[in-house]
């Protein structure tokens, strides 16, 4: 048996025999730590690993004798899940789901085993047997072939799992599972790829699709090497403000889908909820004609989306004016700041500048820049907006409303939800406005046009 050290980067999780102060395979600085490995393996003892699990090792076939199995999807009977996943869980993949503590991931995941008709393993590595029966009592569901098992020896849940051969398996949480044939602390980068990759290599053998549960370290990365995002199929943030009730399941990469996708949930007394009309929970009430708020028609993955914009103008009291902004680009603020002043005269030179986007939301769509700057206005002009009006436009350097992706789905979601106006841009949209929607369509060419039919 040779004991052996190695060095980890704890930034993309390379390996070097030698401390080094920069990362030469990521380039950041001082973020390699020693790890003890003992490593007993060779890769005979590896394989043996398999003969446990009495699978048959994998070998070259032809592409044609592939069963398709892997195309069909399972649908998780959560529809917030099933199309973050890009239209349900494929068999055999592996997907990470991180979010801070507390956000609600076990929550969700247990969830997900208690919906399903079908046999889950539940391995809890944090919580004990009873903890998870409460929750489980609270969410107030139930499968009877749900399993829970606690622990956290990777050999060991797979051979559980190798005996039950459950439908799905979720992990809680991948750092404090330990592989046998590793000696550093559960959580350590060695300890985190290894056993990733074994939980990978088994789902791929057995097809049962694999949901692992990962925390996030203060900057928001998911702990552990950039690697672990590359070994798996699918990365899930589950996010969310401590201040509102509800959280965002975000997809950041899919291999069998797009990563445009959000989920919205709330939680509840009862465990999480799925918000299907996102839109009307996102949109505060019209009652006190407030300024310095417009709503923007806006569109995440293939789901359009109603969000209202808030800006607060102010004259500001100390010495240089602030600019700040919530769920949306500050450097991009400042350009539309810009481009007010300079092709409308309007002047936020003096004034503190606060955006908010509604609900804790963070935006990367530029179809919104028509309601910032119709918010802008509103608030420094002191002119309400009614909350009957929506806005689908992306704001250029000259000051013109340009056209945005998928216009006739924002105006029927607006119609849909009883909006009475929805201004678009010009250009690109005579076909529009031959049609007939249960909105009326309004066209703009500039913001002018949107000073003098929103704002005279
Ligand atoms: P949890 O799933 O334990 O979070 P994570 O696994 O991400 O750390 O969620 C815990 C939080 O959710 C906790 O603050 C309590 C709250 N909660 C509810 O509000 N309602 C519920 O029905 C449940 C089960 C949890
Ligand atoms: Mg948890």
């Amino acid at each position: 048996m040779k004991v052996k050290s190695t060095f980890f980067c704890s930034n993309c999780g390379s390996e070097s025999p030698k401390w080094i102060g920069k990362c030469p395979s990521c380039n950041e600085w001082n973020t390699y730590h020693e790890e003890v490995i003992e490593k007993k393996t060779s890769h005979e003892e590896k394989s043996a690993v398999w003969k446990d699990h009495k699978m048959e090792k994998p070998f070259p076939k032809k592409l044609d004798e592939v069963s398709s199995l892997t195309a069909k999807r399972i649908n998780t009977l959560d529809g917030e899940l099933n199309r973050v996943l890009g239209g349900g869980l494929v068999y055999g993949s592996i997907i990470l789901v991180g979010g801070q503590p507390g956000i609600g991931k076990s929550t969700l995941m247990l969830q997900l085993a208690l919906n399903q008709g079908s046999k889950v393993l539940y391995v809890s590595g944090e919580e004990s047997e009873e903890q998870i029966k409460m929750r489980a009592d609270r969410i107030g569901r139930n499968n009877s072939s749900c399993y829970i098992y606690t622990d956290v020896n990777v050999s060991n849940i797979l051979k559980e799992a190798n005996k039950l051969q459950p439908d799905i398996i979720i992990i809680d949480s991948i750092q404090t599972l330990v592989s046998p044939y590793i000696e550093s602390t559960p959580g350590s980068i060695s300890q985190v790829r290894e056993c990733t990759g074994e939980l990978q290599r088994y789902a791929k053998i057995t097809n049962i699709p694999i949901f692992v549960i990962g925390h996030i370290t203060k900057e928001g990365g998911i702990a552990g090497p950039k690697l672990l995002e590359h070994i798996v199929d699918v990365v899930l943030q589950f996010e969310g403000d401590n201040h509102y009730a509800y959280r965002i399941l975000r997809t950041i990469k899919n291999r069998f889908g797009s990563t445009d996708e959000i989920g919205i949930y709330a939680m509840d007394t009862q465990g999480l909820r799925e918000i299907s009309n996102p839109s009307e929970l996102l949109i505060s009430p019209d009652d006190d004609r407030l300024s310095g708020s417009a709503i923007a028609a806006s569109i995440e993955g293939l789901r359009p989306l109603l969000l209202e914009t808030q800006a607060l103008v102010s004259p500001a009291i100390y010495g240089t004016p602030q600019r700040s902004a919530t769920g949306f680009d500050l450097r991009r603020l400042s350009m539309l700041l810009a481009v007010l002043e300079k092709r409308c005269g309007l002047a936020y030179g003096q004034n503190d500048v606060f955006l908010n986007i509604a609900g804790g939301i963070k935006v990367a769509d530029p179809s919104i820049d028509l309601a910032v700057v119709a918010a802008l206005i509103s608030s420094l002009q002191d002119i309400h907006i009614s909350k009957k009006i929506c806005f689908a436009g992306e704001v250029g350097l000259s000051g013109e409303i340009r056209p945005v992706s998928r216009v006739d789905q924002r105006i029927q979601e607006a119609g849909r939800l009883g909006f009475d106006t929805i201004y678009i841009s010009k250009y690109k949209s005579d076909v529009l406005a031959k049609k007939n929607y249960q909105v009326e369509v309004r066209m703009l060419s500039r913001i002018d046009d949107l000073l003098r039919e929103v704002f005279a």
